[in-house]
C-alpha cells in the first residue's frame, strides 16, 4: 500500500481513541467509511510521556487490514526503529524533526526500503527547522497540539505554519495536520493547504464512526 499522491484531501482517522481490546473492529469500521489511511501514534514514554504500541501490534493489524499504514514516530531514535515498523508492515513513516539526529539520511534510508517518508515538527519547533529535510519527504506533519496524548484543544498558531509550509514544498507534497481536527477546524487547516487531516477524538469519540468521518469530509468542501 503506498501514500495516495498528492491531489485529493484524505480524511486519516487515529486509533489512539479508539477501543484497543477491539482494534481490528475499530479499522473496520472506518474502512467502511471509505478512508484509505490509518494512523498509528507510536509513543516511547521517552520523547512523549506515553506510551502505546509497537511493531507486534502493527504485525498483527496488518493482517487484518489493507489500509495504508501511517506510521506517527514519536520516539528518540527513530532511525533505530524505523526498520523494525516497516518489517511489521508500516507503509508510512513519519518522524520528528526534534528527535532525528539526521533526518535526510533517514528520508533516504525509508525510500531506499521502499517507504514513503514524513517529517514532523511540534507546535512550538520554527518551519525553519523543516527546510532542508521537507523538499526531500513525500509528506510533512504539522502538530497542533503537544505530542502524546488524544482529545487535546487545537493550537491555532501552530496551524498557521501550514501555509508557509504549502509555500516552502509547492503542490506535491501532502501536508498532514495532526491535532484537535474536527468539523470545526477542518476549514481552518484546508483552507492553509493541508490535505491530510487525521482525526482521533473526532472519529473514534463517536459512536457511529461512519457519520464522524463524512462529518470531517463535508467540512472540507
Ligand atoms: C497526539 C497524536 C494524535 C492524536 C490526535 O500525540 O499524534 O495523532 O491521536 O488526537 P485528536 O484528534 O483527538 O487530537
Ligand atoms: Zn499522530
Amino acid at each position: 500500500m503506498r501514500l495516495p499522491r498528492a491531489g485529493t484531501t484524505e480524511v486519516v482517522p487515529s486509533v489512539l481513541s479508539a477501543d484497543f481490546a477491539r482494534l481490528a473492529d475499530e479499522i473496520a469500521q472506518i474502512t467502511s467509511a471509505g478512508v484509505k489511511m490509518v494512523h498509528l501514534d507510536v509513543m516511547d514514554g521517552h520523547f512523549v510521556p506515553n506510551i502505546t504500541i509497537g511493531p507486534p501490534v502493527v504485525a498483527k493489524l496488518r493482517k487484518v487490514s489493507e489500509l495504508v499504514f501511517d506510521a506517527h514516530l514519536m520516539i528518540s531514535e527513530p532511525e533505530k526503529y524505523a526498520e523494525p515498523f516497516i518489517e511489521a508492515g508500516a507503509d508510512h513513516i513519519t518522524f520528528h524533526i526534534e528527535a532525528a539526529g539526521d533526518p535526510p539520511a533517514l528520508i533516504d534510508k525509508l525510500h531506499a526500503l521502499g517507504r514513503s517518508a514524513g517529517i514532523c515538527l511540534n507546535p512550538e519547533t520554527p518551519v525553519e527547522a523543516i527546510a532542508e529535510a521537507a523538499p526531500l519527504c513525500d509528506m510533512v506533519l504539522v502538530m497542533t497540539v503537544h505530542p502524546g496524548f488524544g482529545g487535546q484543544e487545537f493550537m491555532p498558531e501552530a496551524a498557521k505554519k501550514i501555509a508557509r509550509i504549502r509555500e516552502m514544498v509547492g503542490p506535491d507534497i501532502r501536508i498532514e495536520v495532526d491535532g484537535g481536527i474536527d468539523p470545526q477546524t477542518t476549514p481552518i487547516v484546508v483552507s492553509y493547504g493541508a490535505d491530510t487531516l487525521v482525526a482521533g477524538n473526532a472519529i473514534f469519540g463517536k459512536s457511529d464512526r461512519i457519520a464522524a468521518v463524512e462529518a470531517i469530509r463535508q467540512a472540507c468542501l
